[in-house]
């Protein structure tokens, strides 16, 4: 498969304007609580983990939104759209911070959805994104990866795949026995120190053979030339048509494909553990609720509660 990268593959300065968010997970992890609503929807305090993800994308510049949904998911729509008679009872009480709240998660961004069909694997996920995207380098944003507000680290990819073209995907450094829940890359430097060029990528590989620990979390900027190389892919890890696979394809092909060290704080809200400390951490920061609730969890700790 060598063959020379097409000038909007490897050379494209275009600015990504879409967004395509995988939504047709199962979401196994948080059962019984996703038997009937979509774990995107599950809360994070009192936004579905999904807005923060969408505002995300928006925030970074991307106003134009794919969600690659499945069945049982129906009420991820319902949630960006508009509620007539919610917002017109708000309205009548003169409940004006929850209508503005109400109104603001279907003025987002303009919301496109297609169907996966079958649950194949995220490369197939993305797959399905082809027509919507068509010859433009775009985002992939996953559901259960949360990246707090304060460390923007889909701007910083954005702006290195401006500057040096091809896809650029997001890499964190993990504990080794880690690495196989991940994605895994092989890097070597460049001249900025947060970003590597990635020189070969392996699905969730057993840990004694991982070539590095650095983790591919949920962001990518994609060169549309994705769309090809996941046509070719093969099934992989777990019989799924895997993202990682294709990526690794454009690496074959010789096309650029960089990593963005992330050093912020980021939360695997598909993960019990993990949600219970995101909804900790983004509780204590908010102006709300957050004094009171660091009070009590003071004392909680503290063996007071
Ligand atoms: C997916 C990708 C994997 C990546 C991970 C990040 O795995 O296949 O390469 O490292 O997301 O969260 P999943 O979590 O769907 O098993």
């Amino acid at each position: 498969m060598t063959q020379a990268p097409s000038p909007s593959a490897a050379g494209s300065v275009a600015t990504a304007r879409k967004a395509v968010i995988p939504v047709a997970g199962l979401g196994t992890r948080f059962l019984p609580a996703t038997k009937a609503v979509p774990k995107e929807l599950l809360p994070v305090v009192d936004k579905p983990a999904l807005q923060y993800i969408v505002e995300e994308a928006v925030r970074a510049g991307l106003p134009e939104l794919l969600m690659v949904t499945g069945r049982g998911k129906e009420a991820i729509a319902d949630h960006f759209d508009r509620q007539p008679e919610l917002e017109a009872a708000l309205e009548k009480k003169g409940d004006i911070a929850r209508l503005s709240a109400v109104r603001h998660a279907s003025e987002l961004g303009a919301m496109h959805f297609v169907r996966q069909g079958e649950a194949r694997g995220l490369g197939h996920a993305v797959l399905q994104a082809a027509s919507y995207v068509g010859h433009e380098t775009f985002a992939v944003l996953l559901g259960d990866d949360l990246i707090d507000s304060r460390d923007r680290l889909l701007e910083r990819m954005l702006d290195v795949q401006q500057h040096r073209g091809g896809s650029v995907v997001a890499l964190l450094e993990v504990p080794r026995q880690e690495i196989s829940k991940y994605g895994c890359a092989s890097v070597r430097e460049t001249e900025e120190e947060d970003v590597w060029a990635v020189t070969d990528l392996v699905e969730k590989p057993d840990p004694d053979v991982a070539p590095s620990t650095l983790a591919v979390i949920g962001r990518y900027v994609l060169s549309p030339s994705i769309f090809d190389a996941l046509r070719e892919t093969p099934p992989g890890s777990g019989g799924e048509i895997q993202l990682t696979d294709g990526i690794r394809a454009l690496v074959g092909r010789g096309e650029p494909v960089h990593g963005v060290v992330f050093r912020g704080r980021r939360y695997d809200t598909g993960d019990r553990l993990d949600y219970l400390k995101a909804v900790v951490r983004l509780a204590v920061d908010r102006e709300d609720i957050g004094p009171e609730f660091r009070n009590w969890l003071n004392g909680f700790v503290a063996g007071g509660a």
